[in-house]
């Protein structure tokens, strides 16, 4: 006959076994090692027995407790191993996975890259300035007197603190003359904006590349070649460039260029897509008084100047018909460019 501890772990021993889960075990636990429990009801009861029995008992005592403590703990952990396979088991492993979606630049983004990236090869630097401006570099450093349309607050933003987002990028050639005295040949892209009513050939935020070229003999046909260059860079060599006479403040004299070319869609129609000129001794001037020195002498200095109008140019390169499109962010429109 077995000793009553002996049984104990038996019967311990198989609930173990037989425990569903979690809460079934701790029932068993309980029941055998807790407070009150079977088995540590030896505990109290090696008092009444026998000295010479004693430490029989009490290490078969601590055998069980042992045993049955272990087998507890193998238990939970075989069914936290099982929990977890069967959770495993259940993941669809054909199930699509969560698509990436791979990003693309804006066409005008794309364009403005092209346009740089020409100009950088004839050696231009990129130059920057704020699209929140100066009337002063807007306007007054551009020889733009204070009666010019172009300053009327029904033509242009004007913020409360008598500052405005520039009209156009030629604010760059200001402050890229203050910042450093000639040579100058630079290029600036950015944004330009004018209070125009919004149609498909207008927006009220718009996107130019500027240039500025100062050096000494610097001419019209400088002018010309750079402007050719690019336009043919861009559409393709048999491309048609067309020098119109027309006015700007700020260049004397001033040209508005057409390009025209049978790569393009609408093939024989003359396109408008910058205005140009020789930099106006007056803008050499003021400049001047702003440096404090006469490092732009008109006498020996002279440059030409150009804005292109690269919103016009995707248009007409990527056959785009309404200028509203690069600014709705309508993912069909733009996917068509990644
Ligand atoms: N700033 C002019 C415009 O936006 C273009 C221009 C640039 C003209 C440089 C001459 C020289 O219309």
């Amino acid at each position: 006959m077995s000793h009553p501890l002996e049984q104990l772990r038996e019967s311990a021993l198989r609930e173990i076994d037989a425990a569903g889960d979690a809460q079934a075990l701790e029932a068993v636990r309980v029941r055998y090692l807790g407070r009150n429990g079977s088995i540590s009801a030896w505990g109290d009861r090696m008092k009444t027995l026998d000295p010479e029995e004693r430490p029989v008992v009490g290490r078969l005592l601590n055998e069980v407790r042992n045993a049955v403590n272990a087998a507890i703990g193998q238990r939970a952990e075989k069914s936290r191993s099982q929990q977890e396979s069967d959770s495993l088991a259940k993941i669809d492993i054909s199930l699509p996975g969560t698509p990436q979606e791979r990003g693309s630049l804006h066409p005008l983004t794309q364009m403005l890259d092209r346009g740089i990236a020409i100009f950088r090869r004839m050696g231009f630097a990129l130059a920057d300035g704020p699209d929140i401006e100066t009337e002063w570099h807007c306007f007054d450093a551009l020889n733009t007197p204070r009666d010019h349309p172009a300053r009327n607050e029904q033509d242009t933003f004007y913020l409360p603190d008598g500052r405005l987002l520039r009209t156009h990028t030629s604010t760059v050639q200001i402050r890229a003359m203050q910042a450093a005295p000639p040579p100058i040949r630079v290029i600036a892209p950015g944004a330009a904006y004018r209070r125009d009513e919004v149609d498909a050939t207008h927006s009220a935020q718009f996107h130019q590349i500027e240039g500025l070229y100062i050096d000494e003999n610097v001419s019209v046909a400088d002018l010309k070649g750079t402007l050719e260059f690019f336009t043919r860079e861009l559409f393709g060599a048999d491309t048609a460039v067309r020098f119109r006479p027309h006015y700007f403040p700020f260049t004397e004299p001033s040209f508005e260029i057409d390009v025209r070319s049978k790569a393009l869609k609408g093939g024989e129609q003359w396109v408008e897509v910058a205005g140009s000129g020789m930099v106006h001794p007056a803008v050499f001037e003021e400049v001047n008084k702003a440096r404090g020195d006469d490092a732009y002498d008109p006498e020996k200095w002279t440059g030409f100047a150009f804005g292109l109008g690269m919103d016009r140019l995707a248009m007409i390169l990527f056959d785009i018909p309404d200028i509203r499109f690069f600014a709705q962010n309508d993912l069909r429109f733009l996917r068509q460019f990644a």
